[in-house]
């Protein structure tokens, strides 16, 4: 799948890489560079960083890197051909007819379409006589016709493949109905036999930002267990990025988005206007649903269920949106179990007031803290307020002094000794994270796994000289000529960077430029990720000839030393030798 050098240049200059990412990040120009907080993990000062100057970005803090198809591959999750086919038409260029290969593409179009024609097959299912048990269920819930249109609900008819046969009618093959997770495979005969995977299911599909059709949840009717079926992974969709209506909320380009637990509050909300709110499907929220929601909102507020699960889901939510640098609220839901319960049971209202109530993440943790202690005891308001100073530990200092004035009113200690409780959780806590960040680089350093250069951890300086060595040839392709004779591929000790160089070398061998989009249809976005650092190494290296033979020099001292080392290759004498050696220096006890 290779797309011409001109054709791949065209597409690179009319999708200038500040223009692209500054759709999906706010990047603000520092001399030659831009800089913005990166889309590809959570952090709170900016250290995802755009290159103007080569087309590139790289991430300092997690080392996503590449090139303007890499970067759009990995925020909207598509392959290779798909990017280039979403830049190409930004920039209204036409793609080349051939010379490339584009069935994973097309399979991952049939999913969708397949998902489309099953969301459509549910409803209309439902809105027919056969159906009417479906229907009930949703309207029993207080949904309204217009609801249940709007979110495209539907039911699963209770069958073993009433879904499958009309798919099959539709020209859908089996092997697409299985990768769109609509059918299930039986083992259990000689020959493969499918059934539905949804049967006698209340029907909610999930639709993506781009309106297709991505997964489906379906609930049982009753109570019998598991309450939901869900579509896992597939080519087109991925649970733990999965966000339940956003689509819709989007649109209203909220400031704030409320957070819900579950797909049927999410549903009843927004019939009762609050259609900012969105759901991250299942208690376990992930740091990629958390991205995704921060991304749309500058607010969050958390509405989780009033039972355990949803509390300890809410503290957990609050830690992980606590990463993304979002303002946090949390509603004390009072009087229902859930959001839906409660706009039932008191109306819409009542949630406003809810809303308008609703704690930040400071306050909600002192409320919590609160319930845990009996406060009429002398032992009980200590805990309780040395609990509260490990949480005002990291405020500022205004909002420090505040609490410890309210508090210190009420609880009958003074302010002093409850802003030195304050100060003292600060240490511990600095010091915490002072321990643990070594503690991290002592792990990077020495146990280090690195996915993307499995080598690089047991043979650190020859990677090192590796890197440099491309670097240098990256940075300056007019040295390649005079230092090209002096390597071969089998100088590189680790598998990585030799394929890195052999793709550069053999580009400019063949009088070719190197920019790094002409590397993105080889390399995967993460590998981009480790070649864009290595252009961005400018400054850490001389980018001289002599510092390239010396890069060589390493190379040959440590691949010999790699040989001279393998103990299959050393008669018994020599190996007896070096399991001295190695003993030696090391304490044992005998
Ligand atoms: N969930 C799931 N599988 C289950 C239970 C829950 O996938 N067995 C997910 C669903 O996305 C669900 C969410 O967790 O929407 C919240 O669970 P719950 O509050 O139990 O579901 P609701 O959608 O609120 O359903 P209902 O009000 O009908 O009980
Ligand atoms: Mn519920």
């Amino acid at each position: 799948m290779r797309f011409t050098d001109e054709f791949l240049n065209e597409l690179r200059s009319k999708n200038d890489i500040e223009s692209v990412i500054s759709q999906y990040v706010n990047l603000k120009r520092a001399g030659r560079l831009s800089k913005g907080l990166c889309p590809f993990h959570n952090e709170k000062s900016p250290s995802f960083t755009v290159y103007p100057d080569n087309q590139s970005f790289y991430c300092f803090g997690c080392g996503a890197g590449g090139e303007v198809i890499t970067f759009i591959r990995r925020i909207e999750n598509l392959d290779y051909i798909e990017a280039v086919k979403v830049l190409a038409e930004r920039a209204g260029m036409n793609l080349p007819e051939d010379g490339y290969d584009d069935t994973l593409a097309k399979h991952r179009q049939r999913i969708l379409a397949a998902n489309r024609e099953a969301a459509r097959f549910f409803h209309s299912y439902m809105m027919s006589e056969q159906g009417r048990t479906g229907l009930e269920y949703f309207l029993g819930r207080g949904l309204t016709m217009q609801t249940i249109k709007h979110f495209g609900l539907g039911y699963a008819p209770d069958s073993w493949d009433a879904l499958l046969k009309h798919m099959r009618s539709k020209g859908f093959t089996n092997q697409e109905l299985f990768d769109a997770n609509l059918v299930r495979e039986s083992t259990k005969y000689e020959k493969k036999r499918y059934y539905d995977n949804f049967r006698n299911r209340a029907m909610v599909p999930i639709i993506d930002l781009r309106g297709n059709v991505i997964a489906f949840g379906g609930r049982v009717l009753d109570d019998s267990k598991p309450k939901y079926i869900n579509t896992s992974d597939t080519l087109v969709y991925k649970k733990s990025n999965g966000v339940f209506a956003l689509n819709f909320a989007k649109n209203g380009n909220p400031s704030k988005l409320i957070v819900c637990e579950g797909y049927m509050d999410v549903i009843a909300m927004h019939q009762a206007g609050f259609t900012n709110s969105v759901a991250c499907l299942g208690t376990a929220l992930t740091q990629e649903q958390a991205r995704l929601v921060s991304r749309y909102a500058d607010e969050i507020i958390l509405s989780y269920d009033s039972d355990e699960a949803g509390q300890k889901a809410t503290k957990r939510a609050i830690d992980i949106f606590g990463t993304t640098g979002v303002k946090i609220r949390v509603l004390k839901l009072t009087g229902g179990k859930d959001p839906d319960e409660i706009i039932r049971k008191y109306g819409k209202e009542k949630f406003q007031g809810l809303i308008d109530g609703a704690a930040n993440d400071i306050e909600y943790g002192i409320l919590r803290e609160r319930d845990k202690y009996y406060l009429d005891s002398i032992d009980g308001r200590t805990k309780f307020l040395t609990a509260v100073a490990d949480i005002l530990a990291n405020s500022n200092p205004i909002v420090q002094d505040a609490y410890a004035s309210k508090l210190a009113a009420e609880m009958q200690i003074s302010k002093d000794a409850i802003l030195q409780q304050i100060k003292t959780a600060y240490r511990h806590k600095a010091k915490a994270a002072e321990k643990e960040k070594f503690s991290t680089i002592v792990r990077d350093t020495f146990s280090a796994k690195d996915e993307i250069n499995p080598d690089k951890p047991k043979h650190l300086r020859a990677a090192k000289a590796e890197e440099t060595l491309i670097a240098t040839i990256m940075l300056n392709p007019d040295f390649y000529p005079k230092i090209k004779e002096k390597i071969t591929p089998d100088i590189f000790v680790t598998e990585f960077n030799c394929r890195v160089y052999e793709a550069v070398a053999k580009r400019l061998d063949e009088g070719r430029s190197i920019e790094l989009s002409v590397f993105s249809s080889e390399f995967s976005p993460m590998e981009m990720g480790r070649i864009a650092q290595l252009t961005t190494m400018g400054n850490k290296i001389s980018c001289t000839v002599a510092e390239c033979d010396d890069c060589i020099k390493i190379l040959k001292q440590e691949k010999s030393k790699i040989t001279a080392v393998n103990p299959a290759d050393l008669d018994g004498d020599e190996f007896r030798n070096l399991f001295r050696n190695l003993n030696n220096g090391s304490s044992t006890k005998e």
